[in-house]
Order: C-alpha cells, then structure tokens, then sequence
C-alpha cells in the first residue's frame, strides 16, 4: 500500500501529518510511503531524516498523489474551494486520512464524494478505549490546554505562583477553568505547574473527580437536568440550568484572575457561556483564554485569532495552538496515523472493514455517498 505525505494546503499550518520516526516503523510494517519534498521543514523534520527513515522524497504533487493509495494530512487537503487543488488530483478509490471538520466544511465533503475518494476524518473517530491510540483530538487538545495558559500568563498583569520576597508577598493568582474535557484538564495541570490556586467547572456529573485528581477546586451548580451525553460529550443545559450556571460564572469570573473555557458541546459547538456584561465585572489586568474560539467561542467578546481589551480585561481567542509546538505536535499526530494504520494492516493489506465501529464512524465518504450523518444534516441546512 502506498501512502502520500503533502505539504499541508494552509499557509498557516506548521505541523505534517507524518513523521520520520512513524515512517520508520510504517516502512518496515510493508507500506510504501512518498512524502513532497519540504513538507516537514515548518516542524524541523528534513528530507534527508524522511528518505533515512525509508520514504521516497519527491518534488511532484500531482505524481506522488497519482501513485498513492492513500493521502495522510493534518488539516483538509486543498480543493477547487481554497488553495491548491489537491482534491482535483484525486482518483476514484483512493483514501484520505485527515481532520476534515467535515460537518464545518460540507462543500469539500460534496467535492470528496464527487471523486468517489474514500474520506476519514480523524476527528469522527469514535472515543472509545480501543480507539483512544488514533484520537487527535484528545493530541491536540492536550496541546491547546497546555499553550493556552502559557499564553494567558503572558497576558497576565500579575504572576502566577506565590512570591515570598523582601518586598513582601504576592498571592497565587486565581485561575478558572471553564469545561474539563482535555484540553480543561491540561490547563488546569499546568496552572496548577506555575503555582496558581485552581478553580474549575463541568457539565458532565463524573469530571468533578477529576478536576479534584489534576489538583483544581471543583466549582459548580447541581443541575435540575443531567448533561451527560455519552462518550465523553455534554449535551445543551436546559433554560433554567443554563441561568444558574451564568450566575455562578459571573461570581467566579469575578474573583479570578485568568479564565480558561474549552466548553463543547457534541464535540461541534461551543455555548456561549461568558457574556460581556461578565466580562465588565471582571478585574482590569486579569485574562480571558477562549480556547473554543474555533468553535465560535465562549466569550460574547471573543474574536476568533484575535486579542481585544474590554475594561482593561484582555480576551485571547487563539486558533490552531497545536500548529503553534509543531514538532511535538506533529509527532503526536503522526503516531495517531499510525495507530489508525496499523489497526487495519492484515497480510500487509489495509483492511477496509466498512462494519468496523472505528471505519464506520471515520469514514466521511465512500463509493460517492456522504455517510457523516452531521454532514449530511449541514449540507441540508445550507441548501444541498
Ligand atoms: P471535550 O469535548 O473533551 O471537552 C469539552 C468540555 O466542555 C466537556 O467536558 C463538556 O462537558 C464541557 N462543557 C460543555 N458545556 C459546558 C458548559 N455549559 N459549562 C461547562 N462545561 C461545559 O473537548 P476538548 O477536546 O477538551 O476540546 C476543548 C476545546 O478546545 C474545544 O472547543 C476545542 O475546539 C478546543 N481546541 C482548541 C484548539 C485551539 O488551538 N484553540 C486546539 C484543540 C482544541
């Protein structure tokens, strides 16, 4: 089988799909793998560590994508809709592995099925424990959760940990994780790792436990209607818990001195949870990370990419941290890719198991039919 690695189409986008030390291991597994010349540099991977590694290193695009069975990338592969046309060069049965976000990009998931490609997306793996090696998501989150409070201590008027000096004593200061999912308990890991006193709420009735675990006072309402939905995902609260909740946050927005929010809902959208009004009673100096800012946001206020100062309160909305770290970054999603491989590698044959539970919830596209009910539900919305 033969895998293709392109440089990734976003001009933004630092990491690569796989990496030398996965090559390595996939080569001797029995794939064959050409990689595009370049396409590790922005994550300090060189050609000469790929072709060490065993792939065949090219400069040619259209030739590499013309022999492979299957393209391996991180974010979605250029199309007629945005960048090179990658999609275009695609032929009838091959496969693409890649974080297509496909209920957020249902124009490219038509041009998919449009060249009968055989499309997974990694962030439709389903979280299950036998999936837990291939999910990028959790990677990346993990990435985000961790850079993120970096980034608010940056932004941050005070320090974070107690200083005991001769001048006197500075306090910890207090921050507020919004949502503990994993990029929630990364941030509140390493809040706790720069000396802060951590708060932290949820949804979900089992994460207060391990909120409590990573060190964080858990904070939170009871709720009149559980928000569980199964695998790890919370369900929308209803009206009235929805007004408790903002109140408490409003309180504990107040009193803190860098808020986190990662809150998710369904894995897709991202509540609005911290109104500006919120935001006013906050303390001049103190910090807002939405790190759901690619969902739309936390914060009213947020602007996706952007920082803006309201009442001397600063709201970082970043996107695409994990392209940020991108030697770790890529690593991690490289050996992702292939966990996802080696799972299906039987006889030195990729076993396209289309009743597997993993295939099954991966796969986008497939013989010219979009399968991803969310997809189809989008696609619907916005016209066919
Ligand atoms: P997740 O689904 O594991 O966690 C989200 C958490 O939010 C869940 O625990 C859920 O119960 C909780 N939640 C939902 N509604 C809530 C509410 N009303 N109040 C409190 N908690 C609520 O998601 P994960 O993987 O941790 O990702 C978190 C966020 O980080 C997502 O928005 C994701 O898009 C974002 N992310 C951002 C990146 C960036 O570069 N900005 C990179 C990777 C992830």
């Amino acid at each position: 089988m033969k895998l293709a690695v392109l440089r990734e189409a976003l001009e933004s986008e630092r990491r690569v799909a796989l990496v030398p030390e996965s090559v390595k291991k996939l080569t001797a597994a029995g794939f064959s793998i050409t990689v595009e010349s370049g396409c590790g540099t922005t994550a300090f991977f060189s050609d000469e560590a790929y072709a060490a590694a065993g792939a065949v290193v090219s400069p040619d695009p259209a030739k590499i994508l013309a022999e492979a069975d299957m393209l391996i990338k991180v974010g979605v592969p250029g199309w007629s809709g945005g960048g090179r046309d990658e999609v275009g060069m695609m032929h009838e049965g091959q496969m693409l592995l890649a974080s297509l976000m496909p209920a957020r990009n249902p124009g490219l998931m038509k041009a998919l099925a449009g060249r009968k490609v055989t499309a997974f997306s990694t962030d439709a793996i389903p979280r299950t424990t036998r999936a837990q090696a291939m999910d990028t998501l959790s990677s990346m989150a993990n990435i985000a959760g961790y850079k993120g409070v970096l980034l608010g201590a940056v932004e941050l008027a005070r320090y974070c940990p107690m200083f005991m000096t001769a001048a006197g004593t500075i306090f910890p200061a207090k921050v507020f994780v919004i949502g503990a999912g994993v990029a929630g308990l990364q941030a509140i890991a390493t809040a706790r790792r720069l000396g802060a006193q951590v708060f932290a709420t949820d949804v979900r009735p089992e994460v207060k436990e391990q909120i409590e675990s990573v060190g964080a006072k858990y904070v939170g309402i009871e709720l009149k209607q559980s928000a569980a939905a199964g695998g790890g995902y919370a369900k929308e609260l209803s009206a009235e818990d929805k007004a408790r909740q903002s109140q408490m946050l409003a309180e504990q927005c107040a009193i803190s001195d860098m808020v986190v929010t990662t809150a998710l809902i369904g894995g897709v959208f991202a509540p609005k949870l911290i109104s500006g009004d919120i935001v006013r009673k906050m303390r001049p100096g103190s910090v807002i990370v939405d790190l759901a800012a690619e969902g739309g946001g936390n914060c009213e206020l947020s602007k996706p990419g952007s920082t803006i100062v309201e009442n001397g309160v600063k709201v970082v909305a970043p996107l695409n941290l994990p392209s940020s770290m991108p030697a770790d970054a890529s690593t991690l999603w490289s050996r992702n890719m292939l966990n996802f491989l080696m799972a299906f590698w039987k006889d030195k044959k990729f076993n396209l198991d289309m009743n597997d539970e993993i295939i099954k919830g991966a796969a986008i596209t497939h013989g010219g039919e979009i399968l991803h009910a969310k997809t189809k539900e989008a696609i619907a919305a916005a016209g066919g």
